[in-house]
């Protein structure tokens, strides 16, 4: 059996992210296409241009380390692009579907910046890294910048009249 190293773990870990984005890019264009607030409409399609970058760092890093981005599937973001479908398919009314659809919209961008964060912490840890860090770093601050934007049109918007629709 092939020991596993710490620079696999790090591969791995690559490699998951790589797919999350990947499922991600699928799904923001249906929750762009579901969110009626403009504010939150065009913030999903901002970052949707965001998530196609974060893969292509991906694959940069991948190509620094001489492997495949692919051949991994992260479990944890199908969960939570279900968890989204879901909640399009369960909440009808506008203001209300706008409130879940932001609330399914941080549990991704919280994942991603404690995966982010942890291979940051990793890469730091390996030789001649310095440009996978920057990377890396990169599409973490614009996935913090991102779960800061979703939480004020949350405050701002959506929570307010999402409060109001009486049942
Ligand atoms: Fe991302």
């Amino acid at each position: 059996m092939k020991v596993k190293t710490f620079n696999d773990l790090f591969v791995d870990m690559i490699k998951d992210l790589y797919s999350a984005e990947t499922q991600l890019t699928k799904a923001l264009p249906k929750m762009a296409k579901k969110a009626t607030t403009p504010e939150l409409r065009k913030g999903f399609e901002q970052h949707l241009q965001e998530t196609i970058q974060q893969r292509e760092r991906l694959e940069r890093v991948a190509e620094i380390l001489e492997v495949s981005p692919k051949g991994k599937k992260c479990a944890a973001m199908e969960g939570l692009v279900e968890e989204a479908e879901e909640m399009i398919s369960e909440f009808k009314e506008p203001q209300v579907l706008d409130a879940a659809l932001i609330a399914a919209a941080q549990k991704v961008e919280h994942y991603e910046i404690a995966s982010y964060g942890t291979v940051i912490t990793f890469a730091k840890m390996l030789e001649n890294s310095e440009e996978i860090v920057n990377l890396l770093k990169e599409t973490i601050q614009e996935e913090k910048d991102t779960d800061a934007k979703l939480t004020e049109v949350a405050e701002g918007i959506v929570n307010e009249k999402a409060a109001h629709v009486s049942a």
